[in-house]
């Protein structure tokens, strides 16, 4: 038996509960882990609403950190003992231990820590393939600006330091003065208190009026129109999130009116649908985590148990940078 944290009904943080389940043995291509910290993301604020639905009852949690216990046949990557980190479907990683695919669970690096690591697999994965491959026709070169949403949260602040060693201007959003600082100490070049701050003239004063090269969009509803005035022709508005609510549905028109732009609504689980991806991206992130340039900061840890406190905590804005729950 292990203790999972799970919903019943999709709602509010008070629908997560404590329950006793029973992990099996791993069947072909799958693992068992035991998890040292269990990541936590806003993708698992949308699965416990139901904004993107699934399956009830359902154990929450796309992101860990542990050691492997046994794995299934025909798993070759991975051997009973080793430390290993994951993020990726199906949910179910606020636990002390589960069962999984084998395919997005990697070999962690000695020098990383399991906390780091359950801070960094899904948020870091995302930061590597909106920076390295979400990018304008033109693609990006040092020096260029980018204009980064949420700069101080989790995929933020890792957005922010890997787009500086990548020699990018990121301009980072922050919802506070202290956000904003923490997004400056970690590589942005520019930071607006967009409760605040008109962000649009921001960008214009900044960028010379010429706007940016892409907007790195995960707000959603609150920003989409805004950030879409944000970028210079032909510039790229990468939609990956929605923290304020689903963007609403709108004309493409409206791309042509601001000057032919490019729109893509991205996912993680599309660039690691396969264990090659998987370990190539990863690779890259134990890269830049283990030279020092990207540094992750576990802003919050919680006990496994306060997973809803936890999800409180990030819905009203309180943290910063990575949260973990730990069994
Ligand atoms: N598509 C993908 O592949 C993918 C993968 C990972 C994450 N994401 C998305 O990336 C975003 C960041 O994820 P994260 O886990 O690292 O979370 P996070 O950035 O640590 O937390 C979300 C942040 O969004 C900002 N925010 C703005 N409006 C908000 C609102 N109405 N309610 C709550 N927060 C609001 C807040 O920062 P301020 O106070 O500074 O505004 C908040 O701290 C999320 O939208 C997530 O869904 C997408």
């Amino acid at each position: 038996m292990t203790r999972a944290i799970q919903i019943s009904a999709f709602g509010g943080p008070e629908q997560l509960q404590l329950v006793d389940v029973a992990v099996g043995e791993p069947g072909p291509g799958e693992i068992r882990i035991r998890h040292h910290a269990c990541g936590l993301n806003f993708i698992d604020v949308y699965q416990r609403t139901g904004l993107y639905p699934n399956p009830l009852p359902l154990a929450l949690g796309m992101e860990g950190a542990g050691v492997v216990e046994a794995v299934g046949e025909g798993v070759t990557h991975l051997r009973p003992g080793d430390r290993a980190a994951y993020a990726g479907n199906p949910p179910g990683g606020y636990c002390d231990a589960r069962v999984m695919p084998a395919r997005n669970v990697c070999k962690l690096p000695d020098g990383i820590s399991f906390d780091t690591a359950a801070g960094m697999m899904l948020k870091g994965l995302t930061a590597q393939y909106l920076l390295k491959k979400t990018l304008p026709v033109e693609g990006l070169q040092p020096g260029d600006y980018v204009l980064f949403h949420a700069a101080a949260g989790g995929v933020g602040l890792i957005a922010c330091q890997w787009a500086r060693a990548l020699g990018l201007r990121l301009i980072g959003t922050a919802g506070s003065a202290a956000k904003c600082a923490l997004a400056l100490e970690h590589g942005a070049a520019h930071a607006i208190d967009y409760a605040k701050e008109d962000f649009v003239a921001r960008v214009k004063d900044i960028t010379g009026g010429r706007g940016v090269k892409v907007v790195y969009d995960s707000i959603g509803k609150d920003t989409f129109e805004r950030s879409l005035d944000c970028l210079r022709p032909f510039g790229l508005m990468a939609s990956f999130g929605n923290a304020s609510g689903p963007v609403p549905p709108f004309a493409p028109g409206v791309l042509a009116a601001k000057g032919s732009l490019y729109l893509t609504r991205q996912t993680l689980f599309a660039h690691i649908a396969t264990r090659e991806a998987t370990q190539a991206m990863a690779d890259e992130l134990f890269a830049v985590v283990g030279s020092g340039k990207v540094k992750i900061r576990i802003g919050q840890r919680y006990a496994l148990a306060d997973a809803a406190q936890a999800h409180r905590d990030l819905e009203a804005r309180r943290t910063t940078g990575s949260s973990v729950l730990l069994p």
